[in-house]
């Protein structure tokens, strides 16, 4: 359960480099997002063009490099991560990491990051053994840095066994795990996502949806999770993976996805971004409508429950917080505020989602956060970025309320 979760792997230069390839994958099968940078020795046990192809993006290696400053840069690179992993950790890496040095790319972001760092130490065993290095990991570890391994076994010279083979990649994942579940601002929240359209059906073979494809809501669901949150995500039919490590019930109506939400509380906070079907078909058909010649049947709909609208006007058993989306084309603001008066909800995000915008279906979003406070409007970003700027405002939120 790594979804959302920006990782920067810094690999040294050691023979166990070659297990970090594979380290990329196990992260990425888990969500994560990898962004690499190689020791200048990383790069004669593996090449940035090896290690760039699988993380899908480019792997630093250079402090002053332009380019890498350009777009970038160390501090950015440092920033834009939730966690931070030195994977070899060789000695002379740790050695420069416990005395703050920062004469190459990697020593820079480890020294200007203020994210976890997790080292998984690879060397030699005597060289792990040596009082310099065990002195430098008991400064890391009064630093705050956390470690993976090293293990007991052969060592890629022949003949040497002892203490120091790096951790296998899967324990390192594992101790990823475990620190990005500690470290989320919203641990021990529990939180509640609707996702996705709805279909009502027609007969068993026709049914009434809509444009939405759930990759927001999915979003939302994953970075909260992410987060720390216990989740559970009630999604309509969408084409995406369950995002994983948490709950989702699934549901193809507006009525079972008011079943399921109901079932789902309480939580803290609510998070209504489906795009619910307004209205069904009021006596749908068990068995298939036919064709028949000069008889065009008619369409008798009738109105579904409003989901957002039932629990945010609760009194008892109310999440703290009651999020819902306004899906519009024309008057967004205007008609976004009114829907936060008329549906009872404390924010509501709101969105164009005319079809010049690409906003239905696509990848980026642009919004505008509206609460009692006012209204906010968001630059053009990713949808996954959107769900985590969400989040920490959700996280800031709770804070608040508490206080
Ligand atoms: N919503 C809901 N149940 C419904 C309809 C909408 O929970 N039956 C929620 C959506 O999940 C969203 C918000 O209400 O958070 C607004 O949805 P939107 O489709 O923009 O608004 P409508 O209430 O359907 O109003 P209109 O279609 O008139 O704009």
């Amino acid at each position: 359960m790594l979804q959302s979760t920006r990782i920067l792997l810094i690999i040294g230069g050691g023979i166990a480099a070659y297990k970090s390839l594979d380290l990329i994958r196990r992260l990425q099968e888990r969500g994560a997002q990898v962004r690499c940078i190689l020791t200048a020795a990383a790069q004669h046990f593996v090449t940035p063009l090896a290690v760039g192809a699988l993380a899908g993006e480019r792997a630093y290696t250079d402090l002053f490099d332009p380019q890498s400053e350009f777009d970038v840069g160390h501090i950015r690179l440092a920033r834009d991560s939730d966690l931070i992993v030195v994977a070899p950790a060789t000695a002379d890496l740790l050695a420069k990491l416990a005395g703050g040095h920062a004469d190459d790319l990697a020593t820079a972001v480890l020294l200007a990051t203020d994210q976890p760092i997790l080292v998984a130490p690879a060397m030699n065993p005597q060289m792990w053994a040596a009082k310099a290095t065990q002195r430098n990991v008991a400064q890391l570890m009064a630093d705050g840095a956390r470690i993976v391994g090293p293990n007991a076994g052969e060592m890629a010279e022949r003949g040497e066994a002892g203490i120091g083979r790096m951790a296998e990649p899967l324990e390192i994942v594992a101790a990823v795990e475990a620190i990005m579940r500690r470290t989320g601002p919203l641990t021990g929240k529990r939180m509640l996502v609707t996702s996705g359209p709805t279909h009502e059906p027609i007969d068993p073979v026709r049914f009434i949806a809509n444009r939405s494809s759930g990759k927001q809501g999915h979003a939302i669901a994953a970075a909260a999770a992410a987060a720390g949150a216990d989740v559970v995500l009630v999604s309509g039919p969408v084409n995406l993976p369950d995002p994983p490590g948490l709950s989702v019930v699934k549901i193809e109506t507006a009525r079972q996805m008011l079943e399921a939400v109901d079932q789902a509380l309480p939580v803290d906070v609510a998070v209504f971004a489906a795009a619910v079907a307004d209205w069904r078909a009021q006596r749908p058909s068990e068995t298939k409508v036919k064709k028949q010649p000069g008889r065009t049947p008619t369409l008798a709909l009738t109105e579904n429950p409003d989901i957002l609208s039932t629990i945010a006007h609760r009194s008892a058993g109310r999440p703290r917080l009651v999020i819902g989306f306004a899906a519009e084309t024309d008057h967004v603001i205007a008609n976004a505020k009114a829907k936060l008066a008329k549906k009872g909800c404390d924010w509501i995000v709101a969105n164009d989602v005319s079809p010049g915008t690409g906003i239905m279906g696509g990848d980026a979003n642009t919004i505008h956060l509206i609460s009692a406070a006012g209204v906010e409007s968001w630059p053009p970003q990713s949808k996954d970025d959107v769900a985590r700027a969400l989040v920490e405002r959700i996280a800031t939120a709770l804070e608040d309320t508490k206080r």
